[in-house]
């Protein structure tokens, strides 16, 4: 009986030894069957609070968000419309969420990132130029040129960017493993944040001289 119980244990141990640490899916999984976004409460939790299920309607499940083209009348000719919890309460710890992007004619989704998401994009129409750039040291970049009809995946956290590099307008959809997966514009997070980074970090930073750092300020304020 003890020599069981010492293999029982042992094996038990061995399992722990090898059992990954945590779940690395993205938002943690709902504990009930939906959680619809409650804007009533001004209470601040990771997520949002639920609506009384009682309340809860059809319509709760639905959105329009994504139905039309976005304006792409603007400095980089590119439109990104989100369909995240912010937008559609029913997404509330679902960790899902989807965007639509339609590109302008040489239009460009500039250097971002995604700290709470992997991006999966389904090119429905046009030609685009894709690419991210792995952490740390290597700093490797994959790209490639998809066409309509191609998916490509961004993983979690990396600069990504996408080039329309067709003849003619283009959309994507993106999905996300979290319902507010967020985004880091890497330009304007360096040279338009409130209130701004200290020039002199700057310059150093990227070896800029004074009048470069005024410059692109001014330049990535306008996009
Ligand atoms: C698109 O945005 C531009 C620039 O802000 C604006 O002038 C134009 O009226 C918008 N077009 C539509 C259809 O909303
Ligand atoms: C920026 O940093 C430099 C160098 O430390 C300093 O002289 C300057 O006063 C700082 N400017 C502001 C606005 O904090």
């Amino acid at each position: 009986m003890m020599a069981l119980l010492w293999v029982t244990l042992a094996i038990l141990s061995l399992v722990a030894m090898n059992a990954p640490q945590g779940s690395l899916a993205a938002d943690d999984d709902p504990l009930q069957d939906f959680c619809v976004k409650d804007t009533t409460q001004a209470l601040h939790v990771n997520g949002f609070p639920c609506k009384d299920p009682a309340q809860v309607q059809d319509s709760d499940f639905a959105s329009a968000v994504l139905k039309n083209r976005g304006n792409t009348s603007n400095g980089l000719g590119v439109a990104v419309t989100a369909a995240n919890v912010l937008s559609f309460g029913g997404l509330n710890t679902q960790g899902v969420s989807l965007a639509r992007i339609n590109f302008a004619k040489n239009g460009i989704n500039p250097p971002h990132l995604h700290p709470r998401a992997a991006e999966l994009l389904y090119l429905a129409k046009g030609k685009l130029l894709v690419g991210f750039v792995t952490s740390n040291a290597e700093n490797k970049l994959f790209a490639q040129t998809i066409k309509a009809g191609e998916l490509f995946i961004f993983p979690k956290g990396l600069v990504h960017f996408q080039l329309n590099v067709g003849h003619r307008k283009a959309l994507a959809f993106s999905s996300f493993n979290s319902q507010n997966p967020g985004t880091s514009q890497v330009a304007k997070a360096l040279f338009t944040s409130t209130p701004s980074i200290n020039d002199t970090v700057l310059e150093k930073a990227l070896q800029l001289n004074p009048q470069d750092v005024t410059r692109l300020r001014s330049l990535i304020s306008k996009t």
